[in-house]
This record gives C-alpha cells, sequence and structure tokens, in this order.
C-alpha cells in the first residue's frame, strides 16, 4: 500500500542525515518543513519534501493534511503496562495523607501489584495488558519498552515478559521487554535479601535469556529497595546473559544510582528526580540516555527531574510515561510532553525531541524509529487543525491528535 499525505502544515523531526540522539543545545532544533508531503510504501517512511517538490509519485490513497502537524509516533521508552488490575486505594490513602513510602511499607505498592498478579492467569493478565496498549497507540505510541517486576516469583516474571512478547508478536508496533525482577523484596524473602537475589540471578536470568524473553535488565536501585551492590550484581549477572542494563535511579534518593548505571553502561538511568550535581556530571561523555518521567512526578507530587541543568550541561534527555498502577497510571505521552514544557521548562522542541528520537535511543531503536528520514517506520501522528506544534504542549487538556498510522497503516 502507498500512501501520499500532501499539505502538511509542519512535518516535524525530518532528519536527512538519521541521529541517534540529540544533547544539549542540539536539543532546542527541530528540524520543520512547512507546506510539505510525505510518502508512504508499505510500512516504512520512503520519500518527503516540500509540495513545490512533489513528484509523480503513484499512490493508493491520499490524505490532505493542510492546516495538520505530522510528526514522528511517540517513543516511549519506559512502561510497566503488563500489570493485573489496579491500585486506586493506595491513591486515595495518599490523598489522605499516607506517603507512597509508607504504603509500601504496609505491605502496598509494588508488592500488592505483585500478588493481584501472580493470581492473574496468563491470558486475563494478556487481556488487560492488550486494552493498555491500545489505549496508548491511540494517543500516538508508535513504539514501546515494557518492564517486568510485579511477578516477584521465576513464574511469575515468565508470565509477564510472555504476555510482552504476545503484544509484540499481535500488535506489530516496536516493543522491546525489560527484566526486571529486581523491583521489590518480596514479602516472602523480607527476612532474606540475598536468597532473593540469588534466585534473580541464578534461576530467573538464565530463564529469561533461555526464552528469548528480554533485551534489558533493569533494577529500582533506591532505599527500600536496592543498594547500589545489589543492582550491581544483578546488573552483573543480566550482562553475562546479553542483557542490556536500563536502570531505575534517584527516585526518591541519591544514592549512587546513576554512578552504577554509568559504570555498566546502562543505555538509560530512568526517574532522577533527586539529582545532586555529581550525579549530572558523572553522565557527561557517556553514551548513557538520562530519562526524565514527568507524570509519575505530577503523579506522586515529587519533584520533577531538573531537566535544565541535564541539558544546560550539554547532556541528552528523553521522555516517557512510566505507566504502571502505582507511580503513574497513565501512558499519555501528550501530558508527558506538555507536562515536561509546563514544569520542568523544556522547551516544545527540546520536549519533542526528548519523546520522539531519544526515547527511541533509550530502547535501542534510533535507527528504525523516531524521526522522519527515508527507510524509517512509518509510524506517524496526524494532528487536527492547529497553529503550530507550539500548541501541542499549550493547550494540554485537549486531544490533538486525529490519526494514528503504524507501519504505513491507520489505526
Ligand atoms: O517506576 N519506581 C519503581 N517502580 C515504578 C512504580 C512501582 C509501583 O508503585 O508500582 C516506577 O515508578
Ligand atoms: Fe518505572
Amino acid at each position: 500500500m502507498k500512501v501520499l499525505i500532501r499539505n502538511i502544515k509542519q512535518l516535524l523531526q525530518v532528519r536527512d542525515n538519521p541521529v541517534r540522539k540529540v544533547s544539549g543545545k542540539e536539543m532546542k532544533t527541530l528540524p520543520v518543513l512547512e507546506n510539505a508531503f510525505l510518502f508512504i510504501d508499505g510500512d516504512h517512511i520512503a520519500d518527503y519534501g516540500k509540495m513545490e517538490d512533489l513528484p509523480n509519485h503513484e499512490s493508493d490513497e491520499i490524505i490532505d493534511a493542510s492546516g495538520r502537524v505530522v510528526m514522528p509516533a511517540w517513543c516511549d521508552s519506559h512502561t510497566h503496562i503488563v500489570y493485573a488490575g489496579n491500585r486506586e486505594q493506595e491513591f486515595v490513602d495518599r490523598i489522605n495523607g499516607l506517603t507512597y513510602e509508607e504504603i509500601a511499607n504496609r505491605g502496598g505498592g509494588i508488592l500488592n501489584s505483585a500478588k493481584k498478579l501472580q493470581d492473574t492467569p496468563e491470558e486475563e493478565l494478556y487481556k488487560q495488558s492488550a486494552k493498555r496498549l491500545e489505549e496508548v497507540m491511540t494517543l500516538g505510541t508508535g513504539a514501546i519498552e515494557i518492564k517486568s517486576g510485579y511477578g516477584l516469583t521465576p513464574d511469575a516474571e515468565l508470565k509477564m515478559l510472555r504476555v510482552a512478547k504476545k503484544l509484540k508478536a499481535n500488535y506489530g508496533i516496536p516493543v522491546k521487554a525489560t527484566f526486571l525482577g529486581a523491583h521489590a523484596i518480596p514479602a516472602t524473602y523480607r527476612n532474606d535479601r540475598k536468597g532473593y537475589i540469588d534466585l534473580i540471578i541464578n534461576e530467573m536470568i538464565p530463564a529469561v535469556a533461555r526464552e528469548g524473553l528480554a533485551e534489558y535488565v533493569d533494577a529500582f536501585c533506591e532505599k527500600g529497595y536496592f543498594t547500589t551492590e545489589e543492582t550491581e550484581r544483578v546488573l552483573e549477572a543480566g550482562k553475562a546473559f546479553g542483557l542490556i542494563p536500563k536502570i531505575h535511579v534517584n527516585q526518591f534518593h541519591a544514592i549512587g544510582g546513576v554512578q552504577v548505571g554509568v559504570k555498566h553502561n546502562a543505555l538509560s538511568v530512568d526517574h532522577l528526580e533527586v539529582m545532586r550535581e555529581e550525579d549530572i556530571k558523572v553522565l557527561k561523555g557517556t553514551e548513557t540516555m538520562p530519562v526524565a518521567l514527568p507524570s509519575c512526578s505530577y503523579f506522586l507530587s515529587i519533584p520533577y527531574t531538573p531537566a535544565r541543568q541535564i541539558i544546560d550541561a550539554g547532556l541528552p534527555l528523553a521522555l516517557a510515561t512510566d505507566y504502571n498502577p502505582g507511580s503513574t497510571p497513565s501512558g499519555n505521552m501528550n501530558f508527558v510532553v506538555a507536562t515536561a514544557c509546563i514544569k520542568m521548562r523544556m522547551t516544545p522542541e527540546e520536549a519533542i525531541n526528548a519523546a520522539t528520537i531519544n526515547g527511541a535511543y533509550a530502547m535501542g531503536l534510533s535507527d528504525t524509529c523516531g524521526s522522519i528520514s527515508r527507510g524509517k517506520k512509518a509510524n506517524l501522528i496526524i494532528t487536527g487543525e492547529i497553529p503550530g506544534y507550539a500548541y501541542l504542549p499549550y493547550a494540554f487538556g485537549s486531544n490533538h491528535i486525529e490519526r494514528v498510522i503504524l507501519n504505513g497503516k491507520l489505526i
């Protein structure tokens, strides 16, 4: 199927020479073609340019995008969309004064979700997760990372990752899976932390690798969860099986997680709500992508990742949702981008770069996603009629997406 999109008001993130990521001052530049066309052949972007240079392309379908913005679909590099049930009671408990930490200490939080997930059959878990994936696809997400970590037993962790694998097979969008067995110490190992970490290392990671269920290995490096030493043990074990580190750090406390990520060549270090100067400095000159999750800050009322300091230090930054039942029950990348502009003082150009090409980088998909480049996947957003792309984060409460194209097909 060949599709021509014509009369595009603004075609965003056009990269003739594709980049893997953008950093520092480069993030302020979002390459835009005004009055453009885009030609899709099958599942990839075949051509694009100015309307005045429109070649005589044969097409099966023509879409008129007058007054509209066309851009790469969002690349959401950090989610936990495979989960069972919800935790709205904890949300109410927090409104009534309990903290996220207090709820976790009472057996709520991640352990609450783990209990629910262990009791949920794989088919049912798939159904609930597929519904979330479909929702975020209609919200413009065209590539996604999915973590395990609500299983916390070998069986339940594998169940989660099999569901992620099935989502990938059935929905056809790029899905990357991350093994997050080190998300919390399960209740049964409360007095035997080492026993649980040994279980992760000796049983879970080899099984995940044997079934080819994940590309990445993650750990929640945080006070009350996993220490830097424990995180390192898990990352080393994952690396021995070919899993690349991509970790949760500095959400509530700066305990040296960023340093662990850098030491182990993590693809990304995510959260970063609490950053010391040394945590920013250690990222300089590395290939590790810092990832901010503003919807999590919004929902938990915790600090926002200091985007200005990170970008002004010359570093790149990616934006993702963190979609999960506890800290971020939302997978809306449009809200993420708007919140980054409104609360983190990122410019629309920076935020869109962070949510497309840098998000693609943070899940190893820079070569196929995240920009309008010939040969890349035709995963695109077409907005409704808007004055220009800055209107997207500005009018933050409205849905501006008119159509989403994934693999060259309208969804
Ligand atoms: O990324 N920080 C750790 N994990 C999740 C939240 C876990 C939960 O509360 O269920 C996060 O925010
Ligand atoms: Fe997370």
